[in-house]
């Protein structure tokens, strides 16, 4: 079979960059699907740059991941068992969903029981099964440009139709986006708060899209980075869950503030009836009694949870000044990382000279916006190092 060329439907967004694939194999019938899907350029590792540049000391600020790591309560958790390795998954993720359940209800509204939870490996994971459960036969997936490579991605591997809104002030859209729906629309992607602009949407505002979309769309709110979030205004998909609309998806992930980003961990809360749907569309045991029994200890960790938002929110206004005095321009961020744009030199350059220096951030290039880059905010002496570099390079 031919490659394809690859493109995205483009409402009002001229940034995506997307990426032809090629395959050598030409005897076999292969799935036109997946050869038009865009490439995920994800983050250099630190081993990378410490081989390519030489370097012992790497930092990484380069894929929102948690500088404090994870709580050693989670560690001795996956360590412990791992004594059962040998063993098929048991009850660990009825366990991890039913201590979910408890601690959303600590925090009140109608009550959440374990069938509203359900688990994946990694939230990544968790889209590709929306992806597959919703997305077949061309059905279109509405989303707010710039926002995470996944949602087109996985729209597209499963022979669904990706298509991009605009945002505005670097805000998720949600006008435009009501105004793209179609009778083809499937599934909306809302990511609040929004990789790569750290920015939200407010309760009014999502309230405002709610009345314009018909119980058959399903409407996902990624929330990676809730746990960041400090503005009052910012919105509560899950008030529609407790309600009980069945086309509502929230999404947690362990990645962040949890620190377990390397075991893959991510969960979706969503009405009975939804989650037993999504089900179809999951892999079995797709994630190990130690990641679980590491998650549910994660939870337990209250103090580490604070300790890693504390240091998020203060360094958050450390960078912002830093990145002021050197007259940077950046997005006001309520997640973990901060958007720079409009910079004053060439992105390739820039990234090239912070790594020969041993820090690692991400271009945004592949995000489609070829002039900026996204910081992690790291701990204080990281984030004083990525300062310093910055004056000097600049
Ligand atoms: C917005 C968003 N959604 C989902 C994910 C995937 O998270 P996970 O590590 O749980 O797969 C990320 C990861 O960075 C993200 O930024």
């Amino acid at each position: 079979m031919t490659l394809q060329g690859c493109s995205v439907i483009l409402r009002s967004n001229p940034m995506v960059i997307v990426e032809k694939k090629s395959t050598m194999l030409k005897d076999i019938r292969l799935n036109s699907h997946l050869l038009t899907v865009p490439a995920y350029i994800g983050g250099k590792p630190i081993e990378q740059v410490q081989e390519d540049y030489g370097l012992t000391d790497v930092i990484k600020l380069g894929s929102n991941e948690n500088s404090l790591g994870p709580s050693p309560l989670a560690v001795a958790a996956f360590q412990d068992a791992l004594q059962n390795a040998h063993r098929y998954p048991g009850i660990a993720d009825k366990h991890l969903r039913q201590k979910l359940a408890t601690c959303f209800n600590a925090a009140g509204g109608a009550p959440l029981s374990d069938a509203n939870f359900m688990t994946a490996n990694g939230l990544s994971d968790f889209l590709r099964q929306l992806a597959h459960a919703f997305l077949f036969d061309g059905g279109e997936s509405i989303y707010c440009n710039p926002t995470f490579p996944l949602y087109p991605i996985f729209t597209k591997m499963f022979g669904g139709t990706p298509v991009a809104v605009l945002h505005r002030d670097f805000r998720y859209n949600l006008a435009a986006m009501g105004d793209a729906i179609t009778e083809r629309t499937r599934v909306m992607f809302i990511c609040n708060p929004n990789n790569p602009t750290g920015t939200t949407v407010t309760r009014a505002e999502v309230e405002t899209l709610m009345a314009r979309v018909p119980p058959s769309i399903v409407v996902v709110f990624d929330e990676s980075y809730y746990d960041f979030v400090d503005d009052p205004a910012y919105s509560n998909a899950l008030d529609y869950v407790r309600a009980g609309q069945d086309n509502v998806i929230v999404l947690r992930s362990f990645s962040k503030v949890y620190g377990l980003a390397n075991l893959r961990i991510g969960y979706a809360i969503a009405t009975a009836p939804m989650i037993e749907y999504l089900q179809h569309a999951q892999i079995v045991f797709n994630t190990g009694d130690p990641v679980l029994r590491a998650a549910m200890a994660a939870l337990d960790d209250t103090a580490h949870v604070q300790r890693v938002r504390r240091l998020v929110q203060t360094e958050r206004e450390y960078l912002y000044r830093g990145f002021e005095e050197l007259g940077l321009t950046c997005v006001p961020s309520q997640a973990n990382f901060i958007l720079l744009t409009q910079l004053p030199r060439d992105v390739k350059t820039l990234d090239r000279e912070l790594l020969t220096r041993g820090i690692i951030v991400r271009p945004m290039g592949g995000f489609g916006m070829p002039d900026a880059i996204r910081v992690t905010i790291g701990t204080h002496p990281e984030n004083e190092r990525l300062l310093n570099a910055l004056k000097e390079i600049l």
